[in-house]
């Protein structure tokens, strides 16, 4: 079947919508999503979005800038940064103005809490900078801008899976999407093209990423030979709720919970003395690892995130979703009784390589994509650098979600629709029936848990040379067996165990590039920490590496960083 608007927006999580709101304005404009829009990722942020509205004491966005760019550990761009920073309070404000339900000061301005990496006068102490609504925050702007996408008359595809990009002589002009419910292939032919496709956390066994978050995007692109950028830097969030891996949001340190090993201390005093329980993610959760590989976890597996002094008021009030969840999925009550908390693997700091406009980069040297565009998790700016900074990620993509849908709409006015290829729909049909008639021995969810494990077990919080070694020989190997998946379900109607298996095959490709990428970074920096490489080392890697597919094997390339207000510093909290 063939569609055709002038903007496509892949993913309907808060970047694609805000893409889809802005580019709608100007152009027809559809939204594509594997799920239904308002059950995407985006729903699961919690506490909060930044912006220097000082509202509750002084900030300003200079000071904004400044603690992103030390907590991206000084590889985030700062122009990208910069524009950021400066344009959040007025965004934040727009979304208020479209009805989310913020948190009220008593005054009635928006209510701000502190959060890891945030603070007062260059790293003074932290500051009240993320806005919120309790610990929904993701899942208000989610529904905030559905409703508006719904009123501005967004055509929405719902249950359609985007499994390929269509392009014509280097122009992007359009996707393949398979339709869940039928199995029918359906061409989409575009002026523009947004992925907006979210992360790939679904790599890792203990993560905070849904079932969803298979990185489809990022491996559909990289297949048509982009790069893509710095996916060394995965964040590790310092809680995830033990044993499931689900979030429990940094609120709870900055509404005064507090990290404690298995003899009561509160160990972030001897890391962070600063800060604390609020420094950065890639801080906390190598803390708490060093806690649990020197005997001080609770059973030897995890630490105590401790809200109890908070009181049952402040958590009804300010943390009543992760209060659920504790005691829904794991029957602990925080009013009552401390977290089991474990980094979980939550946020890709790298992915497809655009400009501030959303445009795709093509290399290193800054030439874009025509017709191509990215946002949110999936797109690296870079505004998070090595290490993305709490409540940074909304902010993301609400800025840089509206540009991108701005340039869209200006983009498809200036420009008629290229003819698509001949059979664009042909290389997705052929790859679906490799899968289907496989008559291997091998099942999709085996090879997945393995994966999942390994990369867990060496490819994680900290690495070094040998597990980094052993896991891409393994994932080669994965790869190798993948071929002989076999399905059970032949059927077309909501065949999920076919799509299952077509997202390994985009989790497989990511592993791969993760690994690669980890292993060529002779150095530590934000989230990545070799441990026989246990330093930073500006001289030679302050720079991005972009990633391409090729024949025999990942291909690494470099860009440079931006680098403007901040010099590279030692980073103490
Ligand atoms: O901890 C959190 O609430 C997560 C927020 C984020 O990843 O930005």
């Amino acid at each position: 079947m063939y569609h055709q608007y002038d903007a496509i927006i892949v993913g309907a999580g808060g970047a694609g919508l805000m893409a889809a709101l802005y580019a709608s304005k100007g152009v027809k404009t559809a939204v594509l999503s594997k799920l239904y829009p308002t059950r995407s990722h985006t729903g699961a942020a919690q506490g909060g979005i930044n912006a220097s509205l000082a509202n509750l004491e002084e900030d300003h966005w200079e000071w904004h800038m400044f603690d992103t760019t030390k907590g991206s550990d000084y590889l985030g761009d700062q122009e990208a940064i910069e524009a950021m920073c400066r344009a959040a309070p007025e965004l934040v404000y727009e979304m208020e103005h479209m009805g989310l339900p913020f948190d009220r000061t008593p005054e009635g301005l928006i209510m701000q809490r502190p959060f890891g990496g945030h603070t007062r006068n260059y790293g003074e102490a932290p500051v009240k900078r993320a806005c919120h609504s309790a610990d929904r925050t993701g899942h208000m702007i989610l529904q905030t801008l559905y409703q508006q996408c719904i009123k501005q008359g967004v055509t929405f595809f719902d249950e359609f899976q985007v499994v390929d990009l269509i392009e014509n002589d280097g122009v992007v002009n359009g996707v393949v999407a398979y339709e869940i419910a039928t199995g029918k292939l359906h061409t989409f032919h575009g002026k523009s093209v947004l992925f907006a496709t979210g992360g790939y956390g679904r790599v890792w066994s203990f993560t905070s990423n849904a079932h969803a978050l298979t990185g489809d995007g990022l491996a559909i692109a990289n297949r048509h030979g982009i790069p893509l950028q710095d996916m060394e830097f995965f964040q590790f969030h310092p809680t995830g709720l033990y044993p499931l891996g689900i979030l429990i949001t940094e609120a709870v340190r900055g509404e005064g919970g507090i990290l404690r090993n298995s003899e009561g201390e509160r160990f972030m005093e001897r890391y962070a003395p600063t800060i604390k329980d609020l420094a950065p993610r890639d801080m906390v959760s190598r803390s708490i690892y060093l806690e649990i590989q020197e005997g001080r976890g609770i059973d030897g597996k995890y630490v105590y995130l401790d809200a109890t002094h908070l009181g049952r008021e402040k958590i009804e009030e300010k943390l009543p979703e992760i209060a659920d969840f504790c005691r829904t999925y794991i029957g602990v009550d925080p009013v009552v009784d401390p977290m089991p908390v474990h980094p979980t693997a939550h946020y890709a700091m790298g992915g497809i390589p655009t400009n501030i406009l959303g445009e795709v980069l093509r290399d290193g040297d800054g030439n874009i994509v025509p017709g191509f565009y990215a946002a949110g998790e999936c797109a690296c700016v870079s505004v998070h650098g090595a290490n993305r900074l709490g409540c940074n990620s909304l902010l993301d993509i609400i800025v840089f979600g509206k540009w991108a849908g701005q340039q869209m709409a200006q983009f498809s006015q200036e420009n008629d629709f290229v003819p698509l290829p001949s059979e664009p729909d042909g290389p997705t049909r052929a790859a679906l029936d490799v899968l289907r008639a496989a008559t291997g021995d091998e099942h999709a969810g085996k090879i997945r848990s393995e994966m999942q494990h390994t990369m867990m077990e060496k490819v994680s919080v900290f690495r070094e040379e040998p597990g980094i070694q052993q896991e891409i020989q393994l994932l080669r190997e994965l790869q190798d067996r993948y071929n002989r998946v076999q399905l059970a379900d032949q059927g077309e109607t909501f065949n999920t165990e076919l799509l299952e298996a077509w997202e390994l095959g985009c989790l497989l490709d990511l592993a791969e590039v993760t690994a690669a990428c980890a292993l060529n970074r002779t150095e530590s920096r934000g989230a990545h920490s070799r441990e026989d490489y246990p330093t930073r080392d500006d001289v030679n890697w302050l720079k991005h590496s972009l990633a391409y597919q090729t024949d025999s094997g990942v291909d690494i390339q470099y860009r440079p960083v931006s680098i403007t207000r901040f010099q590279p510093k030692e980073r103490k909290y």
